[in-house]
C-alpha cells in the first residue's frame, strides 16, 4: 500500500463555483460545513482562456477561511506573482508544469516563500514531465479537465494517470489532488486511483448558499464518503 492510499480523503471546494458577490460568505459557509481546504482558482485569461481574480481577492478571503487555503495557479508566468500570493495567506500554491521553462525554480520559490509547494498537470501533458521534480513538492494537482471552466466532465483517460503518479510517488508524503468533474459518481474513480484530495465546484455549491449552507455540508460528506467507499 502506498502511503497516498491511505491518507484521509480530503474535499477542497472551488470557489469558481460559489457566488462572487459573497465570496467571504461562500467561505465561511464552506468551512463550517466541513470543507478541508478551500481550493482557489486564479486564471489569467492568457494560461487557460478564463479571467478570475488575483492576490487582493486572496487577501480579502483569507480571514473567512478557517484552514488552508489552496491556490491554483492557471498564469503564466508565475514567478512574479509567488510572493503576493504567499503574502496574500496562501498555505498551498500549485504551479502548472507547462507554465514555463523553469518550473524547478518556481516551485524553489514557492517553498523560499513560505508556502507549500504543488505542480499541476495538464491531461494532455505525459507524466514524465513532473518525474523530477516530487522531491520539490507537497501535492500533486492531476487535472481531470482542460482547466479554465468548472462543471465540465472528468476526462476517464486520466484515471490511468493518477495510477501512474501513485506509483511514482509511492511512500512519500506527497498529495495527490483532483481537480475537474469530481462527482458522486467519479469521486470512487480516482480514490481507487490513488487521490486523496478531491476538488469540486459544481458538485459542492449546487444547490445552497450562505443563508442556506446546510446542501454544502450534505455534498461534501456525500462526496467524502463516495471516496471511502473505494478504499
Ligand atoms: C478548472 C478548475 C477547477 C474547477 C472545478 O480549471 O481548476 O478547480 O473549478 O470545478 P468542477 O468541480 O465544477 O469541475
Ligand atoms: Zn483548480
Amino acid at each position: 500500500m502506498t502511503a497516498t492510499r491511505t491518507r484521509p480523503i480530503l474535499i477542497a471546494p472551488s470557489i469558481l463555483a460559489a457566488d462572487f458577490a459573497a465570496f467571504g460568505a461562500e467561505c465561511a459557509a464552506i468551512c463550517d460545513q466541513g470543507a478541508d481546504w478551500v481550493h482557489v482558482d486564479v486564471m489569467d485569461g492568457h494560461f487557460v482562456p478564463n479571467l478570475t481574480f488575483g492576490p487582493a481577492t486572496c487577501a480579502a478571503i483569507r480571514p473567512h477561511i478557517r484552514g488552508v487555503m489552496d491556490v491554483h495557479l492557471m498564469i503564466a508566468p508565475v514567478d512574479p506573482y509567488i510572493d503576493a500570493f504567499a503574502r496574500a495567506g496562501a498555505d498551498i500554491i500549485s504551479a502548472h508544469v507547462e507554465a514555463g521553462p523553469h518550473i524547478h525554480r518556481t516551485l524553489q520559490a514557492i517553498r523560499s516563500a513560505g508556502a507549500r509547494a504543488g505542480v499541476a498537470i495538464n491531461p494532455g501533458t505525459p507524466v514524465e514531465a513532473i518525474a523530477n521534480l516530487l522531491d520539490m513538492v507537497d501535492v500533486v494537482n492531476v487535472m481531470t479537465v482542460n482547466p479554465g471552466f468548472g462543471g465540465q466532465s472528468l476526462i476517464h483517460s486520466q484515471l490511468a494517470k493518477v495510477r501512474a503518479i501513485a506509483a511514482m510517488i509511492g511512500d512519500r508524503p506527497i498529495h495527490i489532488q483532483i481537480d475537474g468533474g469530481v462527482t458522486l459518481d467519479t469521486a470512487p474513480l480516482v480514490v481507487a486511483a490513488g487521490a486523496d484530495v478531491l476538488v469540486a465546484g459544481s458538485a459542492i455549491f449546487k444547490g445552497g448558499s450562505p443563508a442556506n449552507p446546510a446542501p454544502y455540508g450534505a455534498n461534501i460528506r456525500a462526496l467524502r464518503a463516495a471516496g471511502e467507499a473505494a478504499r
